[in-house]
């Protein structure tokens, strides 16, 4: 009895090596919208209801599903591959969760507090600094990235628009009357660097308010080649982020230091940024607060109107966009959600930090050419609408900056 056991594990054990081994199916650990998950009957192994996103092991097959549900509502991705999460692997999902936790804490911490942002102060400096927001300008920085065949992590020359956007940043920067740092920032997950510039803080040099967006782009049609202008996706934010460091930098030194980043490989997951966030709370670095710049160029909810993500960001900064909004922008706000992490404020928001991501559309508005070769500057683009995200930037860094506001927990 016990050998023809043994003979049957043996059996078991020998067969099993000529089944395909389980990682042959390329299971992936993800985070989806809830909603999602549930219509495709996924078992969900842990959510998050507030926010609604998912955490599910999927194969192949449940990717494809997931991703064509997401294109037949207009999303892109439609799912946050996490097999590359480091913190996922090494200390599981039960970590990402309490991390998730966290976060919604923090915000129901905020929404129940008495003292809330209802107004900004109106300056005139500042009202006068968005005045200089240029579309033109916009336009000609948008032209410019937008000419590399691709801004792609894994091209042969990762780096080519990274130096010559450094040399450019310099050039500009020739002439700042505030103290900055510019470098390249490498990476252990990808060849490519991201770039960050710093405009020192003059009292709290300390305290961090993070501007940023992804440089990278990528083709992701089928068969579609490797040309990936990226115009809306991501050199529109990327441009923002140019416009409102060259007003800023012959505007008075900020209490706060402010500092712009242009991050690497954020269409092959968040690369660039992950590390960054990872690093800046390794060093227990206090950063006040994170703007994401990713897609400002199409209006596809209407002109001047921002949508904005409600997960992965601050309540906080929701509600400071909004009042910035009264006193500055007087554009209108539509709260909505990507459905999980689909830009670099989710690699912040993970170590905690508080992030606002006020995209160009609703999600479901937004534009559809993304990631294609068709991603160019065409008649629908509006740099009167770009402008706008420019302005956000620039209040934030006149405005929270020049203050000692922050997320009350
Ligand atoms: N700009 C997009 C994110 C996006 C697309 C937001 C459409 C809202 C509407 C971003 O560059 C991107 O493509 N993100 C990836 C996810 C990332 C984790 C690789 C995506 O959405 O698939
Ligand atoms: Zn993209």
């Amino acid at each position: 009895m016990k050998t023809a056991m043994m003979a049957l594990l043996l059996i078991a054990s020998t067969a099993t090596a000529h089944v395909a081994p389980l990682e042959n199916f390329e299971t992936k650990p993800i985070l989806a919208d809830l909603k999602d998950l549930r219509a495709l009957n996924i078992p969900v192994l842990a959510k998050d209801e507030d926010v609604e996103v998912g955490y599910a092991i999927v194969t192949p097959l449940m990717q494809q599903r997931i991703q064509e549900r997401a294109h037949s509502v207009g999303k892109c991705g439609g799912f946050e591959d996490l097999s590359q999460d480091v913190m996922l692997q090494s200390r599981g999902f039960d970590h990402l969760l309490t991390e998730m936790a966290k976060t919604k804490e923090k915000n129901d911490l905020y929404e129940r507090a008495p003292f809330k942002i209802l107004s900004l102060e109106k300056s005139a400096q500042i009202e006068a600094a968005l005045t200089e927001v240029s579309e033109s300008n916009l336009r000609s920085y948008v032209q410019w990235l937008s000419a590399f065949p691709n801004r792609n992590n894994r091209d042969s020359q990762p780096n080519k628009h990274v130096v010559e956007m450094k040399q450019r940043l310099e050039a500009m920067l020739g002439n700042a009357q505030i103290p900055y740092e510019i470098s390249e920032i490498t990476h252990s997950s990808t060849k490519q660097n991201s770039l960050r510039v710093r405009l020192i803080g003059s009292q709290r040099p300390n305290e961090i308010v993070v501007l940023g967006g992804h440089l990278d782009s990528i083709n992701q049609s089928w068969g579609g080649g490797s040309q990936a202008p990226g115009a809306d996706d991501n050199a529109s934010g990327s441009a923002n982020l140019i416009e409102a460091l060259r007003i800023l930098m012959d505007k008075p030194q900020p209490q706060r230091t402010v500092e712009f980043f242009w991050y690497a490989g954020e269409e092959s997951g968040l690369l660039g940024s992950a590390e960054i966030a990872k690093q800046y709370k390794a060093e227990k670095k206090d950063v006040v607060a994170v703007l994401q710049l990713d897609m400002t160029l199409f209006p596809g909810s209407g002109e001047l109107v921002i949508g904005s993500m409600t997960d992965f960001t601050s309540s906080w900064l929701r509600d400071y966009l909004k009042a910035m909004n009264e006193t500055y922008l007087h554009a209108r706000i539509v709260d909505d959600k990507c459905g999980y992490g689909c830009s670099d404020h989710a690699s912040w928001n993970r170590q905690g930090y508080a992030a606002l991501m006020p995209f160009e559309a609703t999600f479901s508005k937004s534009n559809k050419n993304i990631h294609t070769s068709r991603d160019v500057i065409s008649p629908e683009s509006n740099f009167k609408h770009s402008a706008v995200y420019t302005k956000i930037a620039l209040v934030l860094a006149l405005d929270l900056a020049n203050s000692q506001a922050r997320q009350p927990y």
